[in-house]
């Protein structure tokens, strides 16, 4: 078998200001562009998170990226583990943080949300396209962000008591999707997990609650996470897997 290595970023979109780097990327992955393609801006004005809440995009405070890739079909599940994964490690490079990450999409400082991921699926041509998007918070102070999430967010300026250098993020976070993209294309799934796993906000035993994608909440013990990026609950005398489900909250 021939395994190509993805090269991210060759083809690179910059805005001061867009609605949301996910429409722009959609738009080339519908006229077929290129798997690596990336769209950067300094503001959005109709940034999107997951569950359809809006991501307020502070100008020029945070790093806001779609990626576009376009992973085999058995890999789409394990593509918001791989991009924590990639910010988590991004961010290492240029601060060393004990960041943890929120199964699926969050990453977390001190129970404080840092960045979220968001995959959206297109079909275009032959093959199924994924745009990754990527928020980091990083030299946001408390006022830039809206009064209802600013005491849950934190931002690496707000961590580390000074500006942070965002393009040298942004070169850490293509370079580390890179390498974790090109381990998953390469079958590599268990050290995908095996990492995450380790770095991981709540442990094995600890009570959680967790938010279906119909709306239905459940509360269970933590287990593990399997070995397709699920979460495995103990619910009662049962174990159960869940995959598009959201943490609602994590008892201590
Ligand atoms: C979440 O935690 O809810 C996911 C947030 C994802 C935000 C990023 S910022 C870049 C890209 N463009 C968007 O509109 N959203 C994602």
């Amino acid at each position: 078998m021939i395994f190509r290595n993805l090269k991210i970023g060759d083809l690179c979109f910059r805005f001061e200001q867009l609605d949301s780097t996910m429409n722009f990327c959609r738009q080339l992955a519908e006229l077929n562009f290129p798997e690596g393609t990336v769209v950067i801006a300094e503001e959005q004005t109709a940034g999107r998170g997951t569950k359809g809440r809006s991501w307020h995009s502070a100008p020029g405070k945070g790093l806001y990226v779609s990626f576009l890739l376009k992973p085999e079909p058995k890999y789409l599940n394990y593509l918001p583990l791989l991009a924590g994964l990639a910010a988590r490690e991004a961010v290492n490079l240029l601060a060393d943080l004990d960041l943890r990450l929120k199964w699926p999409n969050d990453l977390v400082f001190e129970g404080k949300k840092l960045g979220g991921i968001l995959c959206e699926g297109v079909s275009s041509g032959e093959k199924t396209a994924v745009i990754v998007g990527i928020g980091l918070n990083v030299n946001h102070q408390p006022e830039d962000f809206p009064a209802e999430i600013s005491g849950l967010a934190t931002s690496l300026a707000m961590i580390l008591g000074r500006n942070q250098e965002k393009e040298l993020l942004f070169d850490f976070l293509g370079k580390s999707l890179e390498l974790w993209y090109n381990k998953l294309e390469k079958g590599q799934v268990s050290e995908i997990i095996q990492t995450f796993r380790k770095h991981l906000s709540f442990s094995p035993g600890q009570k959680l609650v967790i938010e279906e994608t119909c709306g239905k909440r459940l509360e269970g013990f933590f287990v593990d996470l399997n070995q397709k990026g699920g979460i495995v609950l103990k619910i009662g005398r049962e174990q159960k897997v869940y995959y598009s489900s959201e943490i609602i909250k994590i008892f201590s």
